[in-house]
């Protein structure tokens, strides 16, 4: 009972304090407000001192910067440099698989080699670890990108051994089609159509082991192609799993669900 009373007159009490504050600030908004314009003070104040000079005179970033980048010292002279020189590389270069890949990319920064070629000459990365750098077999790389397996081709050897730098051709057409596409070579190894060759699948044409990107190969376009193994009434080995052509998976191609390098259901 004791213990009621108390209660009561407690929030009886407080009721009453709030009533007699209505309509004035409280105390704690008046100091979160001082805080507020000293915290605000404070930043302008900073900001005119930290502020670079120059910051803001042709857009939101330090004018000076500009100069300050352009007084570093050069250090890449450029393939059209190396030209003048070394024409027989460039040319030879330029027509190759490398194409695309700078000389300074594998010769380093080299203008105090152009302009005193006897003051500096470029190394020139003859060991066998610097190719795999982008030749590697790596999973990410782009299909078709060329890759080797490391500890099987050609161990120890340095790769310039057998292939030109500045025209890296294999010294003859790669046989395989596992030399190019290695991770679906290496997927459909371990998959129940590990026993098709890909040309089961895929016409390859000879060309396309020496201009991949010219003459590609076909591919499968219709629920049929499948059909020729897996239909009920398909004229195949008997062990291949069967499918009725009329109600599985209609309406889509057989490869939106199976993966055709590795058709395992999960
Ligand atoms: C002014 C002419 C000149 C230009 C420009 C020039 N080089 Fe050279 N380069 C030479 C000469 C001369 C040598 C031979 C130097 C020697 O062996 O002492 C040489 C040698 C080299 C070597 C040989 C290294 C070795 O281990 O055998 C490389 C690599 C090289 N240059 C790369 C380049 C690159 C990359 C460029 C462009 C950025 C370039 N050069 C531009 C004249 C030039
Ligand atoms: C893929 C990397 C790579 C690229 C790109 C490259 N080089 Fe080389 N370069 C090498 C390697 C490796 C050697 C050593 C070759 C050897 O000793 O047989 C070399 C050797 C040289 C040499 C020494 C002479 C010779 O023929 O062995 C010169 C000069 C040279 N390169 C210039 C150039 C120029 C100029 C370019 C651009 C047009 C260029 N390189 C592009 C890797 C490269
Ligand atoms: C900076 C990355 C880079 C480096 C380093 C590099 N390559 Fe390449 N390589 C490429 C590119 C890009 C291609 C062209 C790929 C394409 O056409 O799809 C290529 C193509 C090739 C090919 C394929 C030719 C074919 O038949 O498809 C061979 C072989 C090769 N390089 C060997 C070498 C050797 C040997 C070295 C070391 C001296 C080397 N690469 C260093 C990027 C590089
Ligand atoms: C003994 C000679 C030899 C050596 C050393 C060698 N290769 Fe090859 N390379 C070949 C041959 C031959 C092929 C053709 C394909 C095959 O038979 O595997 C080839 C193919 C390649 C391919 C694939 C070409 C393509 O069209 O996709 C690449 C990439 C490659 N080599 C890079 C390298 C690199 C990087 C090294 C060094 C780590 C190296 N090779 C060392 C002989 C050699
Ligand atoms: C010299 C390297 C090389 C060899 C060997 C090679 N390919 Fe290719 N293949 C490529 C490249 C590069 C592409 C283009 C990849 C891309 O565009 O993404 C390609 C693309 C393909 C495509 C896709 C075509 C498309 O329209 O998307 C198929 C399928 C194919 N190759 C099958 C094969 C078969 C089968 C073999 C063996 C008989 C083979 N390749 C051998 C390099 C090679
Ligand atoms: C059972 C038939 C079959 C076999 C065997 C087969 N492929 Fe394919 N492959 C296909 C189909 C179907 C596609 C089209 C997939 C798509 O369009 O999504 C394809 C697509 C590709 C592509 C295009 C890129 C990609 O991944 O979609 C390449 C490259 C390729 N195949 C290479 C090969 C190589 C190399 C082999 C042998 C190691 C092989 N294929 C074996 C059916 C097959
Ligand atoms: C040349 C005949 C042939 C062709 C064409 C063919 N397959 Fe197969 N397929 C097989 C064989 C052989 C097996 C494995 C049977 C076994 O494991 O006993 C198989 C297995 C399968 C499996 C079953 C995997 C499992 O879990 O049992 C699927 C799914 C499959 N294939 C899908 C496809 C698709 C999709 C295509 C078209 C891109 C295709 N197949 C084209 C011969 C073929
Ligand atoms: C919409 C997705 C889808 C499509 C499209 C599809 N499948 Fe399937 N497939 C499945 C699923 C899920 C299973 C496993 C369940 C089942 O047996 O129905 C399967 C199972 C299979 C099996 C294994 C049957 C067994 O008895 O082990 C084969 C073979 C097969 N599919 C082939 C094909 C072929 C060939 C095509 C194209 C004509 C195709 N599938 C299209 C989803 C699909």
């Amino acid at each position: 009972m004791k213990y009621k009373g108390k209660l009561f007159r407690a929030s009886k009490e407080a009721t009453g304090d709030l009533n007699a504050k209505v309509g004035k600030i409280p105390q704690q908004l008046k100091s979160l407000f001082v805080l507020f314009l000293v915290l605000i003070s404070l930043f302008f104040l900073l900001r005119h001192f930290f502020t670079p000079d120059t910051f803001g005179k042709y857009g939101h970033y330090r004018a000076a910067a500009i100069d300050s980048i352009m007084s570093q010292p050069l250090r890449y002279a450029g393939a059209q440099l190396c030209m003048e020189c070394h024409d027989d590389i460039y040319a030879l270069k330029i027509e190759s698989y490398h194409r695309d890949v700078s000389c300074e990319g594998c010769h380093g920064p080299a203008i105090a080699h152009t302009e005193d070629p006897s003051e500096f000459v470029p190394p020139a990365p003859r060991e066998r670890g610097y190719c795999p750098l982008c030749h590697e077999y790596n999973p990410s790389r782009p299909t078709g990108f060329p890759q080797i397996d490391l500890t099987s081709h050609n161990p120890p050897k340095p790769c310039i051994d057998c292939h030109d730098p500045h025209d890296p051709k294999p010294p003859h057409t790669p046989e395989q089609c596992s030399a190019c596409h290695a991770e679906i070579y290496r997927t459909k190894a371990v998959s129940h159509h590990a026993p098709l060759l890909c040309t089961r699948c895929h016409e390859a044409p000879e060309a396309h082991k020496d201009q991949p990107r010219m003459h590609l190969p076909s591919k499968p376009t219709s629920r049929t192609f499948c059909g020729e193994c897996h239909a009920m009434e398909a004229d195949s080995p008997k062990d291949i799993p069967r499918i009725m052509m009329s109600d599985h998976g209609i309406g889509y191609v057989c490869w939106q669900c199976h993966y055709p390098h590795y058709p395992e259901v999960r």
